[in-house]
């Protein structure tokens, strides 16, 4: 191959559209309080958001999150152990995974799985760069339901999923066990599950955390309506909702809203939808976890929790589940 020539990974692509989900979106919104899927938010436009909030000030999960990566790498891939295949849910950030391949021996293969396949591409074939003998088998689906795993050419010692970001928080418990469950099953016995969880504090840090002073995270929310306005037909008008995130304490949860404006009616691929003044959409929520609590999550899976590293201010974790 020739030095600067292109590397592009195979893709098994099952890229879903909106018009498949119309049916999930419009029950969504038919319910009360409406509900739009998070899964949604990463568009292209989405994606290249949600990039510029891991940047962010107040947002300190993605740094802390690194940091620990870092700090605790022997440890991390004595736990994981050489020859893994690492199957990556919602291939996210291109610093994250560098990070984790430069700290595990002997990778076998990495498998990114994404629903956005332009995201998914342009990662795969950046990533095939700097890592030259990598096997990248990129799969575009949607994690939450079962996918089939590409076949690997090389030798695999052990199946590990990784799942950074807190991006587990984003699923409600039960949903999160299935996920979890899920992973198990795609791991197999003696696979294992490297995960970022972030932990439950102090109210004023996690509402500034996603109600930044830029207002990013606010275009991030409200992309979701103008994603709708393109792809299944929906009418809304951008300026008459506004982003607000809320910490539920009893839940422990962030809440994103978009809260409508004024009393209006909006067309979403031919439904008419009604909205009062000041009622909300939710459009995400994000767990925050005790360790405790997240162990016996992990246990209903079918996981062990073998190792939990923190940073000093307990802000967030990264921990090692083995299959039980
Ligand atoms: N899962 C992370 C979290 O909940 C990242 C994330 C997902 C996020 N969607 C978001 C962050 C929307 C801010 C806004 O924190």
């Amino acid at each position: 191959m020739s030095q600067d020539a292109i590397r592009t990974p195979a893709l098994a692509d099952y890229e879903p559209t909106l018009a498949d989900d119309r049916d999930e979106i419009l029950a969504g919104l038919r319910a009360s309080p409406k509900r739009i899927s998070p899964k949604y938010f990463y568009d292209s436009r989405g994606s290249a958001l949600f990039d510029r909030i891991c940047e962010l000030p107040e947002y300190y999960p993605t740094r802390t999150e690194l940091a620990i990566m870092r700090e605790h790498d022997t440890a991390i891939a004595d736990a994981v152990g050489p020859g893994a295949c690492v199957i990556e849910f919602g291939s996210g950030s291109s610093v994250k995974i560098r990070v984790l391949l430069s700290t595990l021996r002997e990778v076998a293969a990495y498998v990114p799985v994404e629903i956005s396949r332009s995201h998914l591409m342009t990662a795969a074939e950046g990533l095939a760069q700097d890592f030259p003998s990598l096997e990248i088998r990129p799969v575009c689906a949607d994690f939450t339901q079962p996918f089939e795993l590409p076949a690997i050419d090389h030798a695999v010692r052990r199946r590990v999923a990784w799942f950074p970001g807190s991006t587990i928080g984003n699923f409600e418990p039960d949903d999160a066990l299935a996920l979890l469950d899920v992973m198990r099953g795609q791991v197999g016995t003696d696979g294992g599950l490297l995960i970022g969880v972030d932990l439950d504090k102090d109210t004023a840090v996690l509402e500034r955390a996603y109600n930044d002073a830029a207002g990013v995270t606010a275009e991030f929310n409200l992309n979701l309506l103008r994603r709708l306005n393109r792809e299944l037909d929906a009418d809304f008008d951008l300026d008459a909702f506004r982003h607000r995130a809320h910490y539920d304490r009893a839940q422990r949860r962030i809440e994103m809203r978009l809260y409508s404006t004024r009393a209006q009616q909006v067309r979403v691929a031919g439904e008419q939808l009604s909205f009062a003044d000041g009622e909300h959409i939710v459009t995400e929520y994000s767990h925050k976890y005790t360790l405790g609590g997240f162990a016996s999550l992990a246990k209903r899976a079918g996981f062990e929790v073998r190792q939990v590293w923190t940073d000093a201010e307990r802000l967030f974790s990264v921990q090692y589940l083995a299959v039980d």
